[in-house]
């Protein structure tokens, strides 16, 4: 099946039309910088040029970076706080005029790679985190979902942990790859010690410099590198939306 998926992002607003079957793109993918401020109604104006980039009319599977119950923003960590509590699919569906299946970004990420990636048939409890602006997670028991989970957000030494082991966070503070592995290591640690899962899947776009990072990282979890990178947002998009709409 054929699906537009969109991947909303703190700096670009990405699209392409996916195969779902395969999990690749049909096409070229377009990224749009996101509007500043990142006003619902700015969003979802590039949201629709987007969808008419690509002439599509039909439904559109859409991540986007914060807390989203049955269509509703509950948060907005790195974009403009206006989103919070904003029905998403109503406005992103007025505007492109067509339904709008809306999840969070990290969700989508980790079903494009349990269903092709480095999750792929792997049983018990799979975290995958998105090391990026901020740090996203989701959570897999057996292959199934279990959405929203913010485990970007624990407090590390009186601290939101992205904010000290983001991809961002590592650019800004100028770590070096040893520097800023000690500070992985100490979150992966500790999320381990509450939840102890079986495998940690590394996405986000610095994954694909893992072998930088990786021989830094020390924890007692298996620990592999996401292999669908920047398609992984909207390859899962595309899925929900084919399954849920
Ligand atoms: C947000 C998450 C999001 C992650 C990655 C965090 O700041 O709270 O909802 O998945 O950033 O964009």
């Amino acid at each position: 099946m054929k699906m537009l998926g969109i991947d909303i992002g703190g700096s670009g607003i990405k699209g392409a039309i996916v195969d779902t079957k395969k999990g690749d793109f049909v096409g070229e993918r377009l990224r749009i910088p996101t509007p500043q401020p990142s006003s619902p109604k700015a969003v979802a104006k590039v949201v629709a040029q987007l969808s008419r980039h690509f002439d599509w009319g039909a439904s559109i599977g859409c991540t986007f970076p914060a807390v989203v119950k049955r269509g509703i923003t509950l948060s907005a960590a790195n974009v403009d706080n206006r989103w919070i509590g904003t029905d998403a699919a109503a406005l992103l569906g007025k505007h492109t005029g067509n339904p709008v299946l809306i999840l969070n970004d990290a969700d989508a990420a980790g079903i494009a790679e349990m269903r092709f990636g480095a999750g792929k048939g792997v049983e018990g409890l799979v975290v995958i985190l998105t090391l990026g602006t901020g740090i996203g997670s989701s959570l897999f028991m057996n292959g199934e979902l279990v959405p929203n989970t913010e485990f970007g957000h624990l407090i590390i030494r009186g601290k939101d942990a992205e904010a000290r082991a983001s991809d961002r966070a590592r650019e800004e503070k100028g770590l070096s790859w040893q520097q800023w592995g000690k500070r992985l290591s100490e979150y992966l640690q500790y999320l381990e010690a509450l939840i102890t899962p079986d495998l940690y899947i590394i996405g986000g776009g610095v994954s694909k410099r893992y072998r930088k990072f990786f021989p830094h990282i020390q924890c007692a979890t298996p620990i592999v590198p996401a292999r669908l990178r920047n398609r992984a947002g909207i390859v899962g998009a595309a899925i929900a939306a084919a399954e849920l709409l």
